[in-house]
């Protein structure tokens, strides 16, 4: 598994999304999490919502029985996502982060992620908050998730040293939005449309690590794309050049994410070992130049 440094952290390219595990028996997530670490997957991503808070707590109760793991794991988890609402208030964040250390067994978690914009947001409460678990020992580093450069940049003028490193963002072979807006500038076509302020170039510019959650998912969890007779080109393309390198094309759609040169982290969320391994075993392939616009134009995009 290749390896990046993530504000410091030695981080594998790839990480484990947690928003499912809550169907897992304890043996099979036991299974999944230590193939994870065998195959160098030590990142974990979180939030305090995914399964009701079961999710946390599962993956906490493992830690438990295998306390010697907690050390060679790197932990994120999210907040600010309410029933009905978002909610960056100080009073929230400083609470969520505390059930979420209580649901995890842990005293700390490497990264903790505003999970989705409040418009509502005071920067200098998140400001606060982030000083008071910084100072606590609780939190190591920030970021955001689904937040837009403006957004960031509100944020990061009171943030300080706690300012963002990372971004987690919808991104696949079939959501790619914050790319087709800048392959089709000042186009009248409907890949010109600018949904997120340019967020790909921003996180370049700041060394911000994009974090592509559902990296299977077609539409808003409508399903995995691999396989599905909505994309038969894709598939077609997919099964083709991940032939030549010898790997699957479940691996090859993440080592067409990797191939992007702003060094994006895929969240990967099926809770399969052997899918996992698929996946690890095509992190190290390199695919073509070529072989990315392809797949890309399989999708069903085209270029101006
Ligand atoms: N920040 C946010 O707003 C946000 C939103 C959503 C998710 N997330 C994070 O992103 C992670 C990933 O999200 P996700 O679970 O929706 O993503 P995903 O990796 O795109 O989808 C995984 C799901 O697809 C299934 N699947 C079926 N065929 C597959 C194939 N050929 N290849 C891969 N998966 C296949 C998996 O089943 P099996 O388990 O059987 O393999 C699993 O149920 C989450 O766990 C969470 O940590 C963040």
């Amino acid at each position: 598994m290749k390896r990046f440094s993530l504000a410091g952290e030695d981080a594998p390219r790839v990480a484990q999304g947690c928003m499912r595990i809550s169907s897992l028996s304890a043996a099979e997530l036991d299974r999944l999490i230590k193939r994870d670490l065998e195959m160098g997957i030590n990142f974990f991503d979180h939030a305090d919502i995914y399964g009701g808070g079961e999710c946390e707590s599962r993956f906490g109760a493992f830690l438990r029985d295998n306390p010697s793991l907690r050390g060679k794991m790197i932990l994120q988890t999210k907040c600010g996502i309410r029933p009905g609402r978002y909610d960056f208030s100080k009073a929230h964040i400083l609470e969520a982060v505390d059930g979420s250390l209580r649901r995890l067994g842990v005293e700390q978690v490497e990264f903790l992620l505003l999970h989705r914009p409040d418009t509502l947001m005071e920067p200098e409460e998140v400001a606060g908050a982030f000083e008071a678990l910084k100072a606590a020992g609780k939190v190591k580093h920030f970021g955001v998730s689904n937040h837009d450069p403006m957004q960031m940049e509100l944020l990061n003028r009171y943030l300080g040293e706690n300012r963002s490193c990372v971004d987690q963002l919808q991104f696949s072979l079939t959501n790619t939005t914050m790319i087709d807006s800048g392959l089709n500038v000042n186009m009248e076509n409907a890949g010109a449309v600018n949904r997120d302020g340019g967020v790909l170039y921003y996180c370049r510019l700041g060394g911000i690590t994009i974090q592509p959650w559902s990296p299977f998912q077609y539409g808003f969890f409508e399903g995995p794309f691999i396989g599905s007779d909505k994309y038969p080109e894709l598939n077609e393309k997919l099964r083709e050049i991940a032939g030549r390198y010898g790997i699957t094309p479940t691996g090859l759609a993440i080592a067409w994410i990797l191939r992007h040169p702003a060094c994006m982290q895929p969240i990967v969320g099926s809770v399969r070992p052997e899918r996992m391994a698929e996946i690890a075993m095509a992190a190290d392939v390199t695919i073509r130049h070529e072989e990315w616009y392809e797949l890309y134009t399989a999708s069903g995009k085209t270029l101006p």
